[in-house]
């Protein structure tokens, strides 16, 4: 098989790159290793920022997202029994997010190629990555895959054996746990972890909604968190011991310690509801530096791992494929390299502003083990400085709805940061 880019991985990293491609004629193929129903049906992350929206939009696929993303203009930060609104469209000149789930988005971005005629290889996973320092490189793959959690693996139906797909760039998209990540040698990838001491206790709630936009909690149990994934379905979380498991908490003591933490003076309450899932995140930062090896790209979770306080995970994902985009079209049209040499210096730069967002958000609203009233006393008087200071309200928005992307850009990018339609 031969194509232009062989993307490993088809989540919003994969599918966004393969879209924008497609728009200026580069030819993928995408690999994914899970069945389409199994990714379309797993719950993650959920909220766009303001150029990640627009992107979709102006490429096409935002039209479901305008149909049923719900637009929030802030969020609230609540501390010492107090509710207090960030106004992002005031601090930021009108910018705003929206709250769609990421398998939503998924869900648009597999009908787009699909509808395109682009191939998809569901349930092929990539065993072997060659000569990434060639003009072309070769991923090795085997369809029939299935992901075996409990036996830490992945086993393949006995009917299919390797094939090969020869291509003039490989960008890995594969998620944290990244074959192509390892495809580069450890002599020249240095990698920057930061494990927080706590996880997130997750639910999915069947019910409308228990407040208009998100609610931030810091409360002496804990960090809390109220959001949403559509009127029908609300999503909640609060900050867990990282070993906690989902079975000691029955659906009442989750209630409890979420009413708890998230009470008000003014009596608010949640809107229960059935609960219909619930699981335990785990809190990280991870950075692989660098993002390119040879003709090998890493895009998104492939790359780094954001703490989910900043909602940045899947934002930087696509942050960086537009990128990636920009510079495979520089290529194809001029065979100019430019952008593609500075491909991993110009996302890094956004990582690193969003890994230090997540992990100021993280450490304002958590309580650590070790903390003693000092710290908590710090925290506090640190949400009020953010929630009373237009300065600091104005720093926290401008990230939270997203920063500008690289001028380095240039032509290819827009002021908001949305792929120019062609590259001449
Ligand atoms: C979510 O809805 O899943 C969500 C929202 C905001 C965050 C993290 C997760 O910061």
């Amino acid at each position: 098989m031969r194509t232009q880019v062989g993307i490993v991985g088809g989540g919003p990293a994969g599918l966004v790159l393969s879209h924008l491609l497609h728009l200026q004629g580069i030819e993928s193929v995408v690999l994914e290793l899970r069945s389409r129903e199994v990714v379309e049906a797993t719950v993650r992350a959920g909220v766009l920022e303001h150029g990640t929206a627009e992107l979709l939009r102006k490429t096409g696929v935002g039209e479901r997202m305008d149909r049923e993303g719900a637009v929030h203009y802030g969020i609230n930060l609540q501390f010492g029994g107090r509710r207090h609104r960030i106004n992002f469209a005031e601090l930021t000149g009108g910018r705003k997010i929206t709250v769609y789930g990421q398998q939503e988005v998924v869900k648009d971005l597999y009908a787009a190629r699909l509808d395109a005629g682009e191939q998809i290889i569901f349930e092929g996973a990539a065993v072997g990555l060659q000569e990434l320092d060639s003009p072309a490189p070769k991923i090795r793959f085997r369809r029939g895959a299935k992901l075996d959690l409990e036996a830490g693996g992945i086993r393949f139906r006995d009917d299919t054996e390797e094939e090969e797909i020869t291509c003039d760039f490989v960008a890995g998209c594969d998620g944290f746990f990244s074959p192509c990540r390892s495809a580069i040698p450890e002599a020249v990838r240095e990698e920057h972890t930061r494990t927080y001491p706590f996880g997130w206790f997750g639910i999915l709630v069947e019910g409308p909604p228990s407040t208009e936009e998100l609610i931030y909690a810091l409360h002496e149990r804990g960090f809390a968190l109220v959001s949403t994934r559509s009127p029908e379905v609300q999503r909640l979380y609060f900050q867990c011991d990282p070993n906690d498991i989902v079975a000691n908490w029955p659906d009442e003591r989750i209630w409890e310690e979420l009413q708890t933490r998230l009470d008000t003076d003014d009596g608010w309450t949640l809107e229960k509801g059935k609960i219909f899932q619930k699981d335990i995140v785990q809190m990280r930062s991870f950075i692989c530096e660098s993002m390119r090896h040879g003709r090998l790209f890493l895009a998104g979770d492939a790359a780094h791992i954001v703490p989910p306080t900043g909602a940045k995970g899947m934002n930087l994902a696509i942050a960086d494929v537009r990128v990636l985009a920009c510079g495979l079209t520089e290529f194809y049209s001029s065979g100019r390299t430019d952008l593609l040499d500075a491909y991993s210096e110009i996302c890094l730069r956004r990582v690193w502003k969003a890994s230090r967002f997540s992990w100021w958000m993280t450490s304002m609203l958590h309580r650590f083990h070790d903390d003693d009233d000092f710290r908590y006393r710090l925290q506090l008087a640190e949400l009020d400085y953010v929630t009373s200071s237009r300065a600091a309200s104005t720093s926290l928005a401008e990230n939270y709805v997203g920063l500008p992307m690289e001028p380095a850009l240039g032509a290819h990018a827009t002021e908001r940061g949305q792929a120019a339609p062609s590259a001449s």
